[in-house]
């Protein structure tokens, strides 16, 4: 049974940074309160012509950079997002287009910030299983789209920003060892998007009602988050046959420190076994357990060897961990330049486009 290992990685967050300050101006709160709260100081925000899907192919293109994977070899691309481009189509298939991954299969996966832990687990599964050789994992978001600038309970906590992994099959042990997913549909309304779906199409009352913005009921997300966080992970321990003096790092979902603080109590470890880097990027919902690694990386903390466990939790409820052993990217025999395929990316989707047209048209005239 092949091995499912991490073997690019990658991270892009848009410039402009909104300050604790800046929010302020915006409405009754000041810089103190939210970093005592939160332990945020600052987040990105989106421009208005980047989308989930921008964000997130310049994290794919970095990842498969780094794991020398031509996206033409691509078997799987997952895109979990809480802050999608569309209901439908699914933004994995924008990205599919935009980085020219001809081969690949392509859906998005919603389980809120546990979307990313979720996502690895079921490309390892099927990488596992032998059905795929190579996956793409897509974490992005433009959640302040959808963030009420009104609303002091929700618009201080949340940042824009996208993380990418490639997963790829191997004979050598080691990659994701163990996965545990949870769900807890009874508190769906604890953190929720209500409009714009279903149950609430687009309305005029519907945009009066702000039923398109995030919804949530702080504390008791807050109570959920600290109850869950340390479990999962002792879950996802056991399951690998470690425990927790094995691992080198817990890279969690990045919501709030204090979450963080009282899972470190519960586990009985220090901070600084945390990746935590919530204070510069806010809440990047399902981008940020990748945008903290790829930093963990670049700052020489996670290294080829480690052990480390991803833990998310989100609405939904959802919740999951895992157990990774960190690979690294795979030796080097013919360099690829994902980056080159997207001037053919394009020149395909266009030509794709024109042909759809004239077929369109040829099938007028012979009915
Ligand atoms: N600035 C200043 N005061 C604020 C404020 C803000 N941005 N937001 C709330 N307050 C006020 C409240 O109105 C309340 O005032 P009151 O006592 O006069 O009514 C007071 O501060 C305390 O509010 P409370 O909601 O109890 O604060 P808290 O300590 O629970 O912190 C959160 C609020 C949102 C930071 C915290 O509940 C939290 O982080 N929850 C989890 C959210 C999360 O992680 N969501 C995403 C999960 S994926």
């Amino acid at each position: 049974m092949p091995f499912a290992h991490i073997t690019g990685w990658g991270m892009h967050v848009p410039e402009p940074v909104l300050t604790n300050d800046d929010i302020s101006k915006l409405v009754d709160t000041s810089d103190e309160w939210i970093r005592e709260r939160t332990g945020i100081r600052e987040r990105h925000i989106a421009r208005e012509n980047e989308f989930p899907s921008t964000l997130g192919v310049e994290a794919a293109i970095k990842a498969l950079q780094i794991a020398n994977l031509a996206p033409t070899e691509l078997d799987l691309i997952i895109c979990t997002s809480s802050s999608p481009e569309y209901i439908f189509p699914a933004t994995a298939c924008l990205i599919q287009d935009q980085i020219g991954a001809t081969k690949a299969g392509a859906f998005d996966l919603q389980a809120a910030c546990s979307g990313f832990v979720f996502s690895i687990n079921m490309a390892a599964q099927a990488i596992r299983s032998g059905s795929i050789k190579s996956a793409l994992i897509v974490g992005t978001e433009v959640l302040s789209r959808f963030v009420n600038w009104k609303d002091r309970n929700t618009c201080i906590l949340f940042g824009d920003g996208a993380g990418a992994f490639v997963l790829q099959a191997s004979d050598v042990p080691g990659g994701v060892m163990s996965a545990v997913m949870h769900s807890d549909g009874s508190g769906a309304n604890s953190l929720i998007i209500p409009g714009g779906g279903a149950r609430f199409p687009a309305s005029e009352l519907s945009i009066h009602e702000n039923k398109h913005f995030i919804h949530m009921d702080g504390k008791e997300v807050f109570r959920f988050a600290t109850r869950v966080m340390g479990k999962a992970t002792l879950e996802a321990l056991e399951q690998a046959k470690l425990t927790i003096d094995d691992i080198q790092w817990i890279i969690p979902h990045q919501a709030n420190i204090r979450i963080v603080e009282t899972a470190a109590k519960y586990l009985k470890v220090p901070l600084d076994k945390f990746i935590v880097n919530v204070d510069r990027y806010g809440n990047t919902s399902t981008a940020s357990i990748p945008i903290a690694t790829v930093e963990a990386i670049q700052k020489g903390q996670l290294k080829a060897g480690d052990k480390a466990v991803f833990v998310g939790f989100g609405g939904g409820l959802t919740w999951g961990a895992m157990v990774v052993e960190w690979t690294g990217p795979i030796p080097i025999t013919k360099q690829v330049h994902p980056e080159q395929y997207r001037l053919f990316a394009r020149l395909r989707s266009i030509v794709r486009r024109a042909l759809r047209f004239i077929e369109g048209l040829f099938s007028r005239w012979d009915s």
